[in-house]
């Protein structure tokens, strides 16, 4: 299957970036390397740029699409782990990192998968297909409470009680093995009356699943200042979210990295020490232009926040 994926605010990113022709860069989520692309043609000489993907499937379609390209480097692996991914390649800063979040079309438009609803397939959701849990355990093992704030938080749905209960009654009987299943449980756990609004009925709870399962938002968390450490002076983060807690976390983290002082606003001067390792250069998000909107439809969510380094 060909990899389809149209890569969300391209030019906003790229140009985010400031790409210095002989600098190194990360993209920790390379997918169908649309950014890697738009980032490669704007090196030269020592420029060079690691690739990270935690599915071995997006990594082969990247070095298909990138072969012309000699100075990409492709790691297969978490971008938590991006210190040390830098450390066995011998390097110990470099000049802009970038995070598309979230699944690649490719990766929802592939039945197997079972990222999506529209096909019946195992529930899966895996991005890395190595990890241990998949949305099966999730759906089968999890508690009812624990389904519940899943399915509320990282979903934002509203009938989120309803569907966690509903699903720990049908798994009472035999396990849920499919995603048709689990839309079937869905659709009777939401009113009739509301599941005509907001899109498919299991769109939300599908996407609750997903995070879940790929601990994507604790990634995130646990990552954004390993990123930063990671940056030489003048250096550039970019991170594209899609999720409104995913959004929040890397606002916040962004604030406290520009103003990390903990000392109570009533001293004259700072005393804690901590000095600031950057500054915001997005005060608001970024986000699709009308003419992107009309193309891609994943990018109305989307919104691209910029970090650059200082030295401290
Ligand atoms: C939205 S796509 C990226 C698309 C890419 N920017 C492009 O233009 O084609 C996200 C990709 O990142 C990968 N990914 C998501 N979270 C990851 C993580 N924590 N570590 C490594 N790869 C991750 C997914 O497997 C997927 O291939």
């Amino acid at each position: 299957m060909e990899f389809k994926h149209y890569s969300v605010m391209l030019k906003e990113t790229v140009d985010g970036l400031n790409v210095k022709e002989n600098g190194i860069y990360v993209d920790c989520t390379l997918g169908g390397a649309g950014h890697s692309t738009e980032i490669l043609k704007r090196l030269k000489g020592t420029g060079r740029l690691i690739g990270i993907d935690q599915d071995a499937d997006a990594l082969e379609a990247a070095k298909e699409r990138l072969k012309d390209f000699d100075n990409v480097t492709y790691v297969h692996s978490n971008f938590e782990n991006i210190k040390e991914i830098l450390k066995n390649e011998g390097i110990e800063k470099v000049d802009g990192i970038l995070a598309d979040l979230g699944v690649s079309s490719y990766q929802f438009d592939t039945p197997e998968r079972g990222f999506s609803y529209r096909f019946d397939a195992p529930l899966d959701m895996r991005m890395n297909k190595e990890s241990e849990i998949s949305a099966y355990e999730i759906v089968n093992e999890y508690s009812e409470d624990k389904l519940f704030k899943v399915i509320r938080d990282y979903g934002e749905e509203k009938f989120a009680k309803n569907i966690a209960k509903h699903i720990c009654m049908r798994r009472s009987e035999a396990p849920i093995k499919t995603t048709f299943e689990l839309n079937e449980i869905i659709k009777a756990a939401i009113p009739a009356k509301m599941r005509e609004k907001g899109g498919h009925p299991s769109k939300r709870t599908f996407q609750a699943i997903r995070i879940e399962c790929n601990r994507e938002l604790e990634v995130l968390e646990n990552t954004l200042d390993d990123m930063i450490e990671c940056l030489n002076d003048g250096g550039r983060l970019c991170i594209i979210t899609f999720h409104s807690l995913e959004d929040r976390a890397v606002k916040n983290n962004f604030k406290t990295n520009e103003n990390p002082c903990i000392c109570p606003p009533s001293f004259p001067v700072c005393t804690c020490g901590r000095k600031p390792k950057g500054k915001i250069i997005t005060r608001k998000p970024i986000t699709a232009s009308e003419e992107e909107l009309e193309e891609n439809s994943r990018s109305q969510s989307a919104k691209l926040r910029i970090f650059e380094k200082i030295s401290e």
